[in-house]
């Protein structure tokens, strides 16, 4: 651990993690015989964009706190991020939230076409887990890491939690089914950047850090329902209203504003608790807590 604040060291881990991931796909590419072009440039398109890189940050953050090598959180943070870029990819299509825009460019299917959107989120979600089976760490460790990730994004998790954003809009949900499904569509991918990194943890720091990354994951999609409403389309880089067009069940449609920012700053609060029981057990949670109030304070 340095002097340095955890905010100084963002660009650093944001520059770290994009390496890991562009080094993986100059390899894959390098690689392959007979590779196609259009997919090529579109998988690179897709990973090449400016994404705040949160779940990595959450990814590093917990190395720190629980005096961990950055080292170990490298491939857990680059797989999250490759699979929450699938994520993205195939959430913008015209058959689901049907967006054009995203980190302030045309969107896959916009830029190249539908069925490559299709392809390079089936190319990033597959290497997610080639990248986590690659490496000298043990394999028991890299087992339990694919595992994780299989079930945070899988039809358990983040899939359950797209299906049933689909299905509010054809029906409001209710309070307890939007929390659910908001902890499944981006809390599950938020939880697993954390528990990846705390699995092999003490089980109390492994505790607090799991009660952490459940409330903090609710507080980031309500950050982003209210942004959707807040925000401007250039500060987002994506359609501001997007929600509202399809006609969304979110925390901002179903309780309003100041509910939505009030159940969201409750969910910090709750989080935070969490850190504080770590802090007075020794860890250094500065980096968590930068993270927290980085997520509901954010712009974009
Ligand atoms: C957007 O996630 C998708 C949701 C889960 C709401 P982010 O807001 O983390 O998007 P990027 O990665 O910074 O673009
Ligand atoms: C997307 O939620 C969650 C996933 C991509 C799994 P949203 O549809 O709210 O995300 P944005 O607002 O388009 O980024
Ligand atoms: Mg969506
Ligand atoms: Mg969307
Ligand atoms: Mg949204």
């Amino acid at each position: 651990m340095t002097a340095t604040t955890f905010h100084q060291r963002v660009d650093a881990y944001r520059h770290r993690v994009e390496q890991v991931i562009v080094g993986f796909l100059d390899r894959r590419f390098e690689a392959g015989s007979g590779k196609n072009e259009r997919l090529e440039s579109a998988v690179r398109y897709a990973a090449n964009t400016t994404g705040k890189r949160i779940r990595a940050l959450l990814s590093y953050a917990t190395a720190e706190a629980l005096s961990l090598s950055a080292d170990v959180a490298d491939q857990p943070a680059a797989a999250i991020e490759l699979l929450h870029i699938y994520s993205l990819v195939h959430d913008d299509l015209p058959a689901m939230d049907d967006d054009d825009l995203r980190r302030g460019q045309p969107t896959v299917h916009k830029q190249f076409d539908e069925a490559t959107a299709v392809l390079v989120g089936d190319a990033l979600l597959t290497y997610a887990f080639e990248l986590l089976s690659e490496g000298d760490i043990d394999p028991g460790v890299r087992i339990q890491w694919v595992s994780q990730l299989s079930r945070a994004g899988g039809a358990q998790g983040m899939i359950n939690g797209q299906a049933v954003d689909l299905e509010g809009e054809t029906r409001v949900l209710s309070l307890e089914e939007l929390k659910h499904m908001h902890r499944q569509k981006s809390g599950a991918l938020i939880e697993a950047s954390i528990d990846m990194v705390a699995a092999a943890a003490e089980p109390t720091f492994r505790e607090c850090l799991q009660g952490f990354g459940h409330h903090i994951g609710l507080a980031f999609q309500i950050r982003d329902d209210i942004l959707d409403v807040q925000g401007t389309t250039e500060e987002l880089g994506k359609p501001q209203g997007s929600d509202t067009d399809n006609n969304k069940s979110t925390f901002v449609s179903l309780l309003g504003l100041n509910a939505a920012h009030d159940v969201m700053h409750e969910e910090l609060q709750v989080a935070k608790d969490q850190l504080d029981r770590l802090e007075a057990l020794g860890q250094t949670v500065e980096g968590l807590r930068w993270v927290s109030d980085y997520i509901i304070h954010r712009r974009n």
